[in-house]
């Protein structure tokens, strides 16, 4: 991914004079561990159709108004929606497929998956439930649908009896990927073996290699671009995901869990049915697949334009709901919850440092009613779970609505910032003055507006520049802010429904990641544990730097950004030090990586540094990394 290009950036260094940074080697802040992180809900088809390993679209009927869409015959079917004959605790309709009069060869269904499905070399899992009297072969393959070429295919003996279901599971081996996306599912029958009547399908699942193999787990390819990330954290179900278009509509923790064909799923907040086989256990085996920390998001009484709960009385069984998935949480195996868990396959309790109360309830008109809501979630929660650090979701940098003026100590405001470039450097010095006793996390934040006004569309490197800025003015005050993430992380183009987001994918090109992308793992992958002091000849802007250690002074980081068009030279003072890595990322101002192109990526050299001073070359709109080992 990165290129070593060797003494570049340190001959154009010696040239100009610039600015002199001296990063004092003594004292300095803690800087939270917690620092770079993730926040992940499904939007965009970030979940369903992305992240989520299962590959197939509309596979349960979840959501309202559903139809048989994008379900399609092959060969001489009919296939419809049937809702009479349903599979799992949450009643699924199924698919009931009759061959044609006369139908000969094979007949069945295809599935497009979402815009596609992406073959790869390997194996490909699949599952299905069948009812109906037959017995003989079922064909299940994945075919290119531009020119109907076979890329994989496996034969089930079926023997399916009419009234009830029964499950078959195979994997269908492809020895080469495919030359583009669209490629489809396809399930058939062998019409001279079928008798009259109907076959149903219920449930089918198609998964390719999953994160660390497990089972209905992350899409590999997609999971390993997030572990790179790096993050310390994932805050998670949401963002406006979680909080339903009505009451009743929230996201609801014990309805995503258990066998994925017993689940309901729900009609999400963006637009598009969730499946929610990407549930609970899921997001915290994510979590321990990636060390990430759990920063879990419960829903606190407020929808998107479907009304609110009072607090008080009525608020109370929602509070207790979320006691109720708390004790599953964090219960041990003598509670209901944990023994619940533990039937689950997770004897111990899982390790949950943060619980945030509500999303956004400074929005929708939520903000009235937020601080009386927060304090019956925060009773609660604190006084049987007193080791959870509490986040609530005003602040007073999201504006007036809901803020909090007595926060009891300890609980965190989050800050949300959605701003064109400018204003990020703008608010670069937003967390000097903040006091030491309200800590914060920026839950989401992402350069969505250019500066002339107009929408981004994909990260810009401007934009990037900015988030750079901002982040290090967070990072220089890592002691009071103690979290931060780039929001949306993940789209998939073509199913958008915000941008820009930190990367995306398709079902041709795979992954790509953004600008941002790299300014992000650029930064969390060099952290240190203290915040040190620099002396500088000059003022921030156009460069901003935050200088930090870790390891007792064992590894100095330098990290700085040029918000600017000319190029800066830049000499950085760390007495002792002798060999230092430099990590660049530029490109033109309004350049972006679109999608399937990831033309602007870090660029990694080695730089000498006589007597402990190193000569960097910042070029115009620039993010670098100095890392000092040696
Ligand atoms: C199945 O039920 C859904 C929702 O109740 C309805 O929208 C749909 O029209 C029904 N479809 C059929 C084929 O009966
Ligand atoms: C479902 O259909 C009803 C009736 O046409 C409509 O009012 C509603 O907006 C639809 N809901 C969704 C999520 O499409
Ligand atoms: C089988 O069906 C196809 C259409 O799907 C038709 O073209 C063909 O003539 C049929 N063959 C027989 C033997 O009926
Ligand atoms: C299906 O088979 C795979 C591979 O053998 C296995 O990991 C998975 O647990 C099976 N799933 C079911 C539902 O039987
Ligand atoms: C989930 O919990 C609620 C109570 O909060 C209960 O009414 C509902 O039946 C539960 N659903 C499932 C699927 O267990
Ligand atoms: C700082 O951010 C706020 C939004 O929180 C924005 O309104 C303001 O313009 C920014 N300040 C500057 C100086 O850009
Ligand atoms: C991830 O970040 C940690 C902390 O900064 C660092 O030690 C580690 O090398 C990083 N991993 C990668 C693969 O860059
Ligand atoms: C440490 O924090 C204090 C505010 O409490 C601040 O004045 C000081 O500049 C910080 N030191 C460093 C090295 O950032």
């Amino acid at each position: 991914m990165v290129r070593h290009l060797a003494g570049l950036f340190a001959l154009a260094a010696s040239t100009a004079a610039g600015l002199e940074l001296k990063v004092s080697q003594s004292g300095g802040n803690a800087s939270s561990p917690y620092l770079y992180g993730i926040m992940f809900e499904d939007i965009s088809h970030s979940g369903d159709g992305t992240l989520y390993g299962q590959l197939l679209q509309n596979n349960g009927f979840q959501g309202v108004n559903v139809s048989i869409d994008p379900w399609k015959a092959v060969g001489q079917a009919q296939v419809r929606q049937d809702n009479a004959t349903t599979i799992g605790k949450a009643n699924h309709p199924t698919i009931a497929i009759s061959a044609q009069g006369g139908a000969n060869g094979s007949f069945g269904v295809s599935n497009p998956g979402y815009k596609g499905i992406r073959v790869l070399e390997g194996d490909y899992n699949t599952q299905f439930w069948l009812q109906g009297a037959y017995s003989g072969p079922v064909t299940v393959s994945l075919v290119n649908a531009n020119d109907q070429s076979v890329l994989g295919s496996a034969k089930v003996d079926v023997k399916s009896e009419s009234g009830s279901f029964t499950q078959y599971n195979t994997s269908i081996p492809v020895s080469k990927s495919a030359s583009d996306g669209n490629n489809l599912w396809t399930l058939t029958f062998d019409a001279a073996t079928a008798s009259d009547g109907t076959l149903n399908l219920g449930f089918p699942l198609l998964y390719g290699e999953t994160f660390k193999q497990r089972p209905n787990g992350l899409n590999a390819e997609v999971a390993e671009t997030v572990n790179a990330l790096n993050g310390s954290f994932l805050r998670f179900p949401g963002g406006n995901n979680i909080e339903g278009s009505s009451i009743d509509n929230r996201w609801k923790w014990n309805e995503t869990l258990g066998p994925v064909q017993d689940r309901p799923g729900r009609q999400g907040n963006w637009g598009y049915p969730n499946t929610d086989g990407l549930g609970l256990i899921e997001y915290m085996e994510w979590c321990i697949d990636m060390d990430l920390a759990p920063v879990l998001d419960v829903w606190a009484g407020l929808t998107i334009g479907g009304g609110m709960v009072e607090p008080g009385a009525a608020l109370e069984p929602y509070v207790q709901e979320t006691m109720d998935e708390l004790e599953f949480l964090l219960g041990d195996s003598s509670t209901p919850g944990g023994q619940y868990r533990a039937s689950l396959g997770y004897q111990s309790p899982f390790d949950i440092p943060f619980v945030e109360v509500g999303n956004e309830d400074f929005l929708n008109n939520g903000g009235d009613s937020y601080p009386a809501r927060f304090k019956q979630y925060y009773d609660a929660i604190h006084a049987k779970y007193p080791q959870l650090q509490i986040i609530a979701t005003t602040a007073k940098q999201n504006g007036p609505a809901g803020v909090i003026d007595d926060l009891p100590e300890g609980v965190l405001q989050d800050v949300h910032q959605y701003l064109p470039p400018d204003q990020f450097v703008g608010n670069f010095s937003a967390f000097d003055h903040q006091p030491r006793s309200q800590p914060v996390i920026v839950g989401e934040y992402g350069s969505t507006t250019n500066n002339d006004g107009s929408t981004t569309d994909y990260p810009t490197m401007i934009g990037a520049v900015s988030e750079a800025v901002y982040a290090i003015g967070f990072e220089r005050n890592s002691d009071v802010v103690r979290a931060a993430a780039f929001a949306p992380m993940l789209e998939h183009f073509g199913l958008r429904d915000w941008s820009p987001n930190l990367f995306g994918y398709d079902t041709t090109n795979g992954v790509t990641r953004s600008i941002s992308y790299f300014v992000q793992q650029m930064f969390a992958s060099n952290r240190g544990d203290k915040i040190h002091a620099v002396e500088a000849d000059a003022g921030f802007g156009p460069v901003y730097w935050v200088a930090s250690s870790a390891g007792g002074g064992q590894t100095f980081f330098v990290k700085m950004a040029n918000y600017g068009a000319s190029e800066q030279s830049v000499k950085v003072q760390l007495e002792g030090k002798t060999a230092a890595q430099l990590t660049v990322i530029s490109a033109e101002e309004m350049e972006s990586n679109l999608p399937g192109q990831e033309k602007v990526k870090p660029v990694v050299s080695e730089v000498q540094g006589e007597v402990g001073k190193f000569e960097v070359t910042l070029p115009a709109w620039s993010v670098a990394v100095l890392a000092a080992a040696k």
